[in-house]
């Protein structure tokens, strides 16, 4: 039996109504996460840094609703305007999980959530909603029936309940640098249905810089969702699924050590590996624009005249990002500036870098 999985009476609620209200931020993979199977599980580990600027912010209201019916009651508005498209999606998911949220038997729900970043930028905003949305429903869960958990419960369980809605959203539950997927490795805490953070990591990766090159922010022609299916049949599938490991506990190694060299050649090497994945699916995509390719050339040839730790990596996506140390900012701006700004959609690059987690206002 699932632990999560609790049973109610309508005479256990506690209040009538409440509200509850998390922000909850992106986050970017380093080893990333392409191929699932069973229940939203990953075919290999990833390891992500948690941002700070790129965030959503869900309020959400409770109140009694008559009889207990199995229907979800919800209404959901994006950015101030009634969103029928994400509502039906949010429902979906609920209805698709029910056991896990009895408690919507007796309450109806209304969301409002807005995101920190432009909705043209082209980021994928479903690991900041789908993990704030997790974490509103726990608390909600928590508050409206009394259950006294304590946070680290509450992360437990909303790290579980993200990455049903979003396997990556599982990352964004955490502060810092997190992992999700089961690992051999000893200081990988994460399992296959849960994400946990990466302890005794260098500090100098705790103050990564990660500057977002908007290239395109049109919508992208092949979904995460559909990119993640045509890896069942992948002629690469195996070798990859060794390789992410094998790549994964590389990465942690250097990232203990402090050695930021060698994170660029692992980071790099991975969100190419990423694209090229794409490339070889059946069919193929590509997902990159020649801007992409630009500013990657940009940043190789920046960093081999001047020897500084700056990198990228890539989503499932065209956009850069742009991952170096707090202390090397303002050289790093200067080339942005100069360099890739003309390279970027309007001019628009996205200051982000590495954040504290979630955070409960109500
Ligand atoms: O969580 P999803 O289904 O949107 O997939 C995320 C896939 C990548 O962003 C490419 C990799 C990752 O680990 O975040």
């Amino acid at each position: 039996m699932n632990s999560y999985i609790k049973k109610y009476t309508k005479k256990e609620l506690i209040e009538d109504t409440g509200r509850v209200s998390w922000t909850s931020p992106s986050n970017i993979a380093l080893i990333k996460y392409w191929g699932k199977h069973g229940k939203q599980l990953p075919c290999n580990p990833s390891i992500s840094f948690t941002l700070n600027e790129s965030k959503t912010t869900m309020d959400f209201s409770w109140s009694i609703k008559d009889g207990g019916k199995d229907e979800i009651v919800l209404d959901f508005y994006f950015e101030n305007k009634k969103n029928e498209a994400f509502e039906n999606k949010i429902r979906k998911f609920l209805e698709d999980n029910f056991e896990l949220f009895p408690f919507l038997k007796y309450l109806s729900l209304e969301i409002e959530s807005t995101n920190s970043f432009p909705h043209s930028a082209g980021i994928a905003s479903s690991a900041s909603s789908m993990s704030a949305l997790a974490l509103g429903l726990c608390t909600i869960e928590d508050q409206a029936f009394d259950l006294n958990q304590s946070e680290e419960e509450i992360l437990d369980k909303a790290t579980y309940i993200a990455r049903l809605a979003s396997g990556s959203a599982s990352r964004s539950v955490f502060p810092g640098i997190v992992s999700w997927g089961k690992s051999d490795l000893e200081d990988i805490k994460s399992t296959d249905e849960k994400a946990a953070t990466v302890e005794g990591i260098a500090d100098v990766f705790k103050t990564y810089q990660d500057s977002i090159v908007i290239v395109d922010a049109g919508e992208k022609a092949v979904s995460s969702r559909a990119g993640h299916a045509l890896m069942e049949a992948h002629p690469f599938r195996d070798v990859r699924f060794k390789h992410a490991n094998d790549q994964l506990a590389l990465l942690v190694e250097v990232m203990k050590s402090g050695d930021v060299d060698q994170f660029c050649e692992i980071v790099e090497t991975e969100a190419l590996e990423l694209h090229g994945l794409m490339m070889n699916s059946s069919p193929s995509y590509t997902l990159m624009r020649p801007n992409t390719l630009a500013v990657i050339e940009k940043i190789r040839a920046f960093r081999s005249e001047t020897g500084l730790p700056i990198c990228f990596t890539l989503d499932a996506g065209p956009n850069v990002h742009i991952l170096y140390p707090e202390s090397i900012k303002n050289e790093i701006n200067e080339f942005m500036i100069n360099e890739l700004t003309p390279l970027a959609q309007g001019g628009l690059i996205i200051h982000d870098k590495v954040g504290s987690g979630p955070e409960r206002f109500l």
